[in-house]
């Protein structure tokens, strides 16, 4: 028997490494992402193993063990302080761009009284967002796309942004709809996947093997590095008087080889959606080992920023 379930197993990790090697996930367009997006919400794998939150957790700096998932709720703790978002009072419109299923919007509402208006380009992810939020929490979620946000003006007093970037390709566009829709003295908060600044030192010829997946395998068009979006925020239109950034490269970076111990603390989180669904979790086992390598090795950074006129 412990051999029969060796070789399914086996079955099923060497048919997912196939599909990531022969099948990714290349960004076309927005559409390509809300596509993605619909498809990761609807098989519910990533709910089951990283719960309600699709970012990384922040583990202390320096890092220390913890909990995979008080790790994520930790990191929207952190961020609120770092950012400024929690001296805003109670009753504050906050704005969630790309808020995935709505965990951290939910937080901000529950934890710190805001107003949430949570948007993403997933209508997947808006249907879960409702369905996940219990009533009497004061949190609406929108199909919209952060490039064409539906929003007025300076009707926002904080503009929360969590790993959004990365999966959009006009970098100026997203930054100058953040800032427009934010009013004079709000709150600016913004995380994200960034690369190293090559202008600094070009890529390997292996970095540029790694950089590929890392781009293709999740619908992201290009990372921009930290000093590359400051500027983006500094350039736009509806620019703040400044814009403060830092790297939180060390603090989160024990999420990806956490993600993948989760699933082995959580065997029924991938098991329990049957043979697809194991799949699909070594399917994505080979772009989280390669972030982990890209995080650890200087050619990701995990860049925060910050922005108050
Ligand atoms: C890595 S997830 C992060 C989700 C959420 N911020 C969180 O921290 O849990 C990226 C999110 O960005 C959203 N997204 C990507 N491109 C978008 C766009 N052009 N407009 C709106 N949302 C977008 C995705 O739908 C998804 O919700």
């Amino acid at each position: 028997m412990a051999l029969i379930s060796f070789f399914i197993v086996l079955f099923f990790l060497v048919l997912g490494l196939f599909l990531w090697s022969i099948r990714d996930r290349k960004f076309e367009s927005g559409l390509s992402v809300a596509t993605a997006y619909d498809a990761w919400t609807e098989d519910k794998l990533l709910e089951r193993l990283w719960g309600e939150h699709i970012h990384l957790g922040h583990y202390g700096d320096p890092p220390r063990k913890k909990d995979f998932r008080l790790a994520k709720v930790d990191f929207v703790h952190a961020l609120v302080h770092w950012s400024g978002l929690g001296t805003l009072p109670k009753g504050s419109r906050v704005l969630d761009v790309g808020c995935g299923i709505g965990g951290t919007s939910r937080i901000l509402a529950r934890d710190y009284g805001f107003d949430v208006v949570g948007i993403s380009i997933s209508a997947s992810q808006i249907k879960r967002a409702k369905e996940l939020t219990p009533a009497g929490i004061k949190c609406e979620f929108h199909v919209m796309d952060a490039l064409a946000l539906d929003i007025d003006d300076g009707s926002f007093d904080g503009v929360w942004s969590v790993e959004v970037g990365p999966h959009i390709l006009q970098k100026q566009l997203y930054a100058d709809e953040l800032l427009r829709v934010l009013r004079e003295g709000g709150s600016l908060a913004i995380a994200d996947w960034n690369c190293r600044d090559l202008s600094d030192r070009k890529l390997t010829f292996f970095e540029r093997l790694v950089m590929r997946q890392l781009l293709n395998q999740w619908a992201h068009p290009e990372f921009s590095s930290i000093s590359g979006f400051r500027q983006n925020l500094m350039n736009s239109p509806f620019s703040r008087d400044s814009v403060e950034i830092d790297d939180w490269t060390a603090s989160t970076l024990p999420s990806w080889l956490e993600s993948i111990f989760e699933g082995l603390r959580r065997p029924w989180a991938v098991l329990g959606l049957g043979p697809i669904g194991l799949m699909k979790a070594f399917r994505e086992t080979p772009t989280i080992l390669l972030m982990h390598w890209a995080f650890s090795n200087g050619l990701m950074r995990f860049g925060v920023f910050r922005s108050r006129s």
